[in-house]
């Protein structure tokens, strides 16, 4: 569900669950953690490139695996990955076509370089499933690109193009649907030609004054969010998700 190699110094991971849209299971998020921390631990890698299928880069946590397994308790596979994801030292490029809805989108806040396809469709429909933001995304969104956009984005929930991702700052570029695995890969492959501790340093002061914010928000949101999914609002989200009907929230 998750393959990872290294090749040519590049660490690729890549979501593969192509019959459930790259939805994540808590199974997933384990190995997504390993494979970026055995990335960082890697003599032979020097950058990670993270991507989906070519169609849909991930439709955010697997509701069914919500249910089962509350994720972001202390010590649970999210919660690893999270931690992965904060303290990898190491450039993340990542690659994005079709849907990357919540973690699809949040994750992106925490790579370095992101190259998204021209159909593209971010997502963070969080308090649509009665549930809110994850991942330190209420901390990043509106410190990227100002509350009130990030207001229509998680607040709304509003799905954005690639075009937007890049605007609001959480992009670099939008390409052809069939290039961007390709641009993102000789992006990835600059790496190779740079000095490997300069780019590990520099990674970490640019992260310095966010990495603690982020930390204490993910402890944060992580609290809420588990209070969220055992909300009548949030069964009402999911019921509706397996139904495959529109929710009901007039009672609430
Ligand atoms: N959790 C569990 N299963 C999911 C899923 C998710 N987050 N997203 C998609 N799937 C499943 C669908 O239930 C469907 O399963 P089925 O074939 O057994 O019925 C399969 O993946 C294909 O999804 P489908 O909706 O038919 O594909 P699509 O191309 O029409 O739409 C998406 C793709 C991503 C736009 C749509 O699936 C979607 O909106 N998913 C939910 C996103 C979401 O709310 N995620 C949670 C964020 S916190």
């Amino acid at each position: 569900m998750i393959r990872a190699r290294t090749e040519s110094r590049i660490a690729f991971v890549e979501l593969a669950r192509l019959d459930k849209k790259n939805a994540l299971t808590g199974e997933m998020y384990g190995q997504l953690a390993d494979a970026i921390s055995g990335a960082d631990r890697d003599p032979q890698a020097r950058v990670v490139l993270l991507r989906g299928a070519p169609d849909c880069f991930c439709a955010g946590n697997d509701v069914a695996d919500f249910l089962k397994r509350p994720p972001l308790v202390e010590g649970s596979p999210s919660a690893r990955f999270f931690v992965a994801m904060q303290e990898i030292r190491k450039p993340i490029v990542a690659a994005v076509g079709g849907p990357a809805v919540g973690i699809g989108t949040t994750m992106l806040l925490h790579c370095d370089l992101v190259y998204v396809a021209d159909d593209a469709r971010l997502a963070m429909p969080f308090t649509s499933l009665g549930l809110v933001p994850e991942f330190a995304s209420s901390l990043i969104v509106p410190q990227l690109m100002g509350n009130a956009r990030a207001a229509e984005k998680i607040l709304l929930g509003d799905p954005f193009t690639g075009a937007d991702a890049v605007e609001v700052g959480i992009a670099n570029a939008v390409l052809p649907a069939n290039e961007v695995v390709n641009h993102a890969r000789r992006i990835a492959e600059r790496f190779n030609a740079l000095p490997p501790g300069a780019v590990r340093d520099t990674k970490k002061l640019m992260r310095r004054a966010r990495s603690q914010a982020a930390l204490e928000t993910i402890a944060v949101e992580g609290k809420v969010f588990a209070e969220r999914l055992q909300s009548p609002e949030a069964k009402e989200a999911f019921s509706a998700f397996f139904q495959k009907r529109k929710p009901d929230f007039s009672k609430f």
